[in-house]
């Protein structure tokens, strides 16, 4: 049954610097996801991450499990999960949108100055889903995987 799995948490510094665990995690994402036939989004904003992934719940209830273990955030709140007719995200193994003030301006507008997703209900979700999907994906740097010359960070797009 494909299933939407979102959720919420706080970004906790462990290891690396933001930019480090947001490249890490994208090159981990989209490397996996894309053999398990997972896709989805990420969000970063004010020590919040929100991701959203879809798929087959099996394979999610896999992925979520061992995303909860890992040490770079906590304080995860589980959105209900839904069965979906197509995954939306299709383009995806993981994408990535930058903090943006459209996104500000959505909180706003439901009446929270800043960013909670934890407090978001379920049509609230929808509304930020939808945002998230249209607008550009972020060129973050993610972390080249081999070859010395290739070292460090590069641009991803
Ligand atoms: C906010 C966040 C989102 C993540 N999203 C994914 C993801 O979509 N897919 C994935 O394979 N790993 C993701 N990870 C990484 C996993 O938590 C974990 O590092 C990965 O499954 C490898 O685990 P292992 O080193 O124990 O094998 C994410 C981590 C964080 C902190």
């Amino acid at each position: 049954m494909l299933t939407q799995l979102c959720y919420a948490s706080s970004r906790v510094e462990y290891e690396n610097d933001l930019l480090e665990d947001l490249s890490d995690i994208l090159a981990t994402a989209r490397a996996f996801n894309q053999v398990h036939d997972i896709y989805g989004v990420l969000y970063y904003a004010e020590g919040i991450y929100f991701q959203c992934l879809q798929g087959e719940q099996s394979q999610l209830e896999q992925l979520f499990t061992q995303i909860s273990k890992d040490a770079r955030h906590n304080q995860i709140h589980r959105f209900p999960d839904h069965a979906i007719e197509e995954i939306h995200f299709k383009q995806w193994s993981m994408k990535y949108v930058n903090q943006h003030g459209k996104i500000t301006t959505l909180f706003k507008k439901m009446g929270l100055d800043k960013f909670l997703p934890h407090q978001l209900n379920d049509q609230q979700i929808n509304q930020f889903l939808d945002l998230l999907l249209r607008m550009e994906e972020s060129g973050h740097a993610t972390k080249a995987k081999v070859g010395i010359k290739n070292r460090g960070y590069q641009n991803y797009f």
